[in-house]
Order: C-alpha cells, then sequence, then structure tokens
C-alpha cells in the first residue's frame, strides 16, 4: 500500500509519555505519510507543539479557536481528512470522552466526526486503568470497532510498577499500519504464511548446523503482507530481529519443526512464502549427551537429507519459493520453480555486494511458472518484499 498519499491523524492527550509520540510522529513522516498532530490543552503542558511541528512540517492544531488555523474554520476537517487516527498516549479521561460521545475539543470533534479508524493507545495510572469505569469504556469502544494497543506493563509516573504505560512504540506502530491496511490494503483478509531465517540442525544438546541467513527479507516481507491487510503467520528459524507487530508468530529451531508449522499454517492459507535458508542436510543421529572433546581425535558427522517443505507440502494456495544462488542464478531459478511446483521464484546472487544474506538490500530476479523473468533493481527489502507481493496480489486476484 502506498503510504505517500495517506494522512495519520496522531491525538496526543496529557501524559507523561507524551514526548514518545513524537517518536511516533517522526515514524510515520519518515516512511512518507503526511502527519497531522492534535494536541489537547494538558498535553501542551508536557511538550511543545513546536517539536510536532518541526517533526512532520505541518501546523500543530491545539485549539478549536485559532482564526489563523486551516483546521479552524471546518472544525472536522482533519476528521474527513484522516486516513488513519492514532490516539498516543491516551489518558483515561479522553477514553471517558470518547466512549460519552463527547466532542469539547478538537480531538474530541475529530474522533467523532471521522469515519477512519481510530487506534488508542492508553497511558495511566495502574488502578485508572483497572478501575471498571474505565474498562467498560474500553469494552464498549471496542465493541464500536476502535483499536487498543497496550497499555503494557512497566515503571509508571508514579514510581511503582503496573500496568498502565504507554506500550512499545513499534508495537504501536504496526499495529496502527495494520488497522489501516485491513482497511485499504489490496491483500485485505488474504491468508499469508511467510517463512524466515536459518534452521538449526542439532549435532548434540549444545552444538548446531546452521546457515548465515538474517532472516531479514522473509520478516520484511511478513510486515509489508500486514500493512497491506492480509493475516500473516511469520513461521521464523532463530534470528536477531524483533517480532513484528500484528503478525501471529511461529518460532522453530530444525527443518522438521518448520515442516509441521508450515503443515499446520497452510491448513487455510491463500498463499506460502517461503523464504527462509533451510537446511538441505542435518546429523542423522545427534547424540543426546554433549560430545566430549578429550574422548576422540576427530569428528565425521554423518548427514542425511531433511525434508523438502516447499516440495511436500500440500493444498491449493500461491506457492513462492526463493533460490539462493551462487552461479547460473536464472537457469537454477527456472529448474526449482519446475521442480517444486511454484507460481513464482526470487532468484538472488548471494555472491553480489548489497545483496543476499544479512544485507537491507536486495537485487533479484522474479521468474514465474512459465519460466519468464522479472529482473529488479538493487532495492531496500522492504520494497522487494512489496514488488514481491504485488506479483502474489495479482495471482491471487485469478483464483
Ligand atoms: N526449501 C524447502 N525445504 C528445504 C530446502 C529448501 O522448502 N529442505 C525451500 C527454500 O525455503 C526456498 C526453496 O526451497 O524457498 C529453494 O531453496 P534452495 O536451498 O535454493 O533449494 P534446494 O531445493 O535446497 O536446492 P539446492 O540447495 O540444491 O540449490
Amino acid at each position: 500500500m502506498a503510504v505517500k498519499e495517506k494522512t495519520v491523524v496522531i491525538g496526543v492527550t496529557g501524559s507523561i509519555s507524551a514526548y514518545k509520540a513524537a517518536d511516533l510522529a517522526s515514524r510515520f513522516t519518515q516512511v512518507g505519510f503526511r502527519v497531522e498532530v492534535i494536541m489537547t490543552e494538558e498535553a501542551v503542558q508536557f511538550i511543545t507543539p513546536l517539536t510536532f511541528r518541526n517533526i512532520t512540517g505541518r501546523p500543530v492544531v491545539t485549539t478549536m479557536w485559532d482564526l489563523a488555523s486551516e483546521f479552524s474554520v471546518e472544525h472536522v476537517a482533519l476528521a474527513e481528512a484522516a486516513d488513519i487516527v492514532l490516539i498516543a498516549p491516551a489518558t483515561a479521561n479522553i477514553i471517558a470522552k470518547i466512549a460519552s460521545g463527547i466532542a469539547d475539543d478538537m480531538l474530541t470533534c475529530t474522533v467523532l466526526a471521522t469515519k477512519a479508524p481510530v487506534v488508542i493507545a492508553p497511558a495511566m495510572n495502574d488502578n485508572m486503568w483497572a478501575n471498571e469505569i474505565t474498562q467498560e469504556n474500553v469494552t464498549r469502544l471496542k465493541k464500536r470497532g476502535f483499536s487498543f494497543v497496550g497499555p503494557g506493563y512497566g515503571r509508571l509516573a508514579s514510581g511503582k510498577m503496573g500496568l498502565g504505560r504507554l506500550t512499545d512504540l513499534d508495537e504501536i506502530y504496526g499495529v496502527t499500519l495494520q488497522v489501516l491496511g485491513k482497511k485499504k490494503g489490496d491483500l485485505a483478509g488474504k491468508k499469508i504464511v511467510v517463512t524466515a531465517g536459518g534452521t538449526q540442525e542439532a549435532v548434540d544438546p549444545v552444538r548446531c548446523l546452521t546457515n548465515h541467513s538474517s532472516g531479514k527479507m522473509g520478516y520484511a516481507i511478513a510486515i509489508a503482507a500486514r500493512n497491506r491487510g492480509a493475516i500473516v503467520t511469520l513461521i521464523s528459524g532463530p534470528t536477531a530481529l524483533p517480532k513484528p507487530a500484528g503478525i501471529k508468530f511461529v518460532d522453530v529451531k530444525s527443518a522438521e519443526d518448520m515442516l509441521k508449522a508450515v503443515q499446520e499454517a497452510t491448513k487455510k492459507a491463500d498463499a506460502l512464502i517461503m523464504a527462509a535458508a533451510v537446511a538441505d542436510f542435518r546429523p542423522a543421529k545427534p547424540s543426546s549427551t554433549k560430545i566430549k572433546r578429550v574422548d576422540i581425535k576427530d569428528l565425521t558427522l554423518y548427514m542425511e537429507k531433511t525434508p523438502d517443505i516447499l516440495g511436500q507440502v500440500k493444498g491449493d494456495f500461491i506457492r513462492v519459493g526463493f533460490a539462493a544462488e551462487s552461479d547460473d542464478v536464472v537457469n537454477n531459478a527456472v529448474d526449482k520453480v519446475k521442480r517444486k511446483g511454484l507460481d513464482l521464484i526470487v532468484a538472488n546472487d548471494i555472491t553480489e555486494k548489497d545483496c543476499g544474506f544479512g544485507t537491507d538490500t536486495n537485487r533479484v530476479t522474479i521468474i514465474d511458472s512459465k519460466g519468464k523473468t522479472e529482473e529488479l533493481p538493487l532495492l531496500p527489502k522492504s520494497e522487494v518484499a512489496d514488488r514481491i507481493l504485488d506479483r502474489v496480489g495479482t495471482l491471487l486476484k485469478k483464483r
């Protein structure tokens, strides 16, 4: 989904965590959203409008009565302009006002008048959050289609630990994009299973054989699919990457674990995208106890083949494979499309600079079941992910 023409209205209310909203405004601005910030009177006590103005490059709305503001004439202009409204941080007070239909400032007017989805990230004292009044308000708003993210558990303004903190910003950002995708994305409602990362094959209880996959390409595909509205399951080997928000996450270690997880997840899938670097061989007889260095002079491991997940998983869904090659890239990939009965294969030359394992960019060739090739230039992995999903989207429409 192109975010360039999208508008996010960020409502900031009076909480000590209001400064974190500046980071959120920055994230949305950096990926190309038009970001309009509305601050309540209380929010202005915690952080200045100037901060948001400089981050977003847009005037910040703090009152309905500023005659010079382009929004004051038409007090619901932002409600109409919004593709999504995010209230972060949201106090108990703003939640209560919205739940009661009160519209006595620019933020509450905008929320009451908008047809865009609204995401609320609460931040308050733990007793205020736990209070039945707040909980009833939250339930009422959820029933009316409002989305909530958080609050999180941790140190509160009072100094004690409890549930009420503004939740992790990655989570708020991810869930907001997911909610927008469900409403406007071209893959809305499609069930997409993505695998990522390298597998680990046990040698003994402390040692394993693995590969250099960072998981970045698969994670980028899972995140892009979520942002386009898909219901995503990400099956991942061990990686150093954070779990993306709004995605069903299944962590696995070996090729055998991954096979089982893929079989389970694809029972109702529309597409399977296998970006994982699955081990092709594993020690045939892993030792149940640690192999001791003093006991042996040298070690020979007898290896057996792992199951070919893509080749053997059954079902009526679009199948996309990856081919990380070091020579004769296109011919090897064309052969794999046929051998594994794929709809598409994404081939890349792992010997090229800036491509393949661990990098943030990739240069790939997408090949279809008839052997037709589409060569893409060097792109960030997030853009490669969108180009692959464009092709998956086209195939899904044809079904
Ligand atoms: N794959 C799989 N199961 C395996 C090995 C690979 O599902 N045991 C998937 C990968 O996730 C990838 C595609 O098959 O999407 C191609 O992987 P690759 O390792 O390039 O192909 P192989 O069939 O293993 O062939 P080779 O290693 O001989 O090139």
